[in-house]
């Protein structure tokens, strides 16, 4: 039998592992990708072992602007096509946007804008031509609220994420291509590890954290049901829900008083 099989980015660990996870269970064969190549093959060994799929492991770097053409080129000389885009590698800068020169800056759009979106170019045909695709982009929380400071840049990148997959969705739906902007709020991950801000969200209370594999199952579950935004949890839904109705002027100053006593700019 011809199973499915999915690419997943950031696949080495948090979120990106637990789409693994999802996508292997659910029967998809996989092709993971991240620069960690030991961290993918121990990923690849559990998952093949575990549910009888087949595990390519293709390591690399997104911020490369040449990256998303060698993966596909890769893709191709394996003989593998692509049912299911999970774009999920990302990751922050901190502190302010002045505080860091332009190619760190160029790296992040490069990885949270360029390649999702050429990488989409590339594999939503052959989705559309076979009718059947599933595209879930990993946005954030952050998008749908206002951005406090030292958010600059990563909130603005996954806002484009959202944009994106909402106008894509509309465009591909007849073709039986479901496209999904996946916006988590906070999760256990090494997220803040390598975006520098552990310190200041240690505090933060434990309800507002969700773990990854919930996150995942729940961008699965929104792909496959053709949901164009997920927002994940019952507090982050409330969050984004007053962000959308309460006075803006209210919502930028809460959340400017929030930057201050998390993100320390
Ligand atoms: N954790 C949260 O609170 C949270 C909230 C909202 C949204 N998100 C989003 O969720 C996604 C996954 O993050 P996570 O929480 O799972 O964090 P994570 O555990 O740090 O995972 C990030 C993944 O992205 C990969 N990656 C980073 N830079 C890369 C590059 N240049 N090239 C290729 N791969 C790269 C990493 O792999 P390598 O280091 O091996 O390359 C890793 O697999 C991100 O898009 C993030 O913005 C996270």
């Amino acid at each position: 039998m011809n199973r499915r099989t999915a690419l997943i980015t950031g696949a080495s660990s948090g979120i990106g592992e637990a789409f693994a996870d999802v996508f292997a269970a659910a029967g998809f064969d996989l092709v993971i990708t991240a620069r960690r190549e030991d961290r993918l093959r121990a990923v690849a060994d559990r998952l093949s072992q575990r549910d009888q799929v087949r595990v390519h492991v293709i390591a690399g770097d997104l911020s490369l602007p040449d990256a998303p053409g060698r993966l596909c080129e890769e893709l191709q000389a394996r003989g593998l096509t692509i049912d299911a885009l999970v774009n999920n590698a990302g990751y922050g800068i901190p502190g302010a946007f002045v505080a860091s020169e332009w190619p760190r800056h160029a790296a992040l759009i490069q990885v949270m804008v360029t390649a999702p979106a050429e990488l989409t170019r590339r594999l939503v045909p052959g989705m559309v031509e076979r009718g059947y695709g599933r595209i879930i982009n990993v946005a954030s929380l952050a998008a749908l609220v206002p951005a406090p400071a030292g958010h600059t840049l990563y909130a603005a990148c996954k806002a484009f994420v959202v944009k994106f997959s909402e106008s894509l969705a509309n465009e591909v739906r007849p073709a039986g291509v479901h496209v999904t902007a996946l916006c988590p709020g906070f999760t256990l991950s090494e997220f803040h590890d390598v975006t520098g801000t552990r310190a200041a969200v240690r505090h933060l209370p434990g309800w507002m954290w969700m773990d990854a594999p919930t996150v995942a199952r729940q961008g699965f579950d929104a792909v496959m049901a053709g949901s164009p935004v997920h927002v994940t949890g019952r507090v982050n839904r409330t969050i984004a829900f007053l962000a959308r109705h309460l006075p803006r002027r209210l919502v930028v100053a809460l959340g400017r008083g929030t930057a201050w006593r998390h993100r320390k700019i």
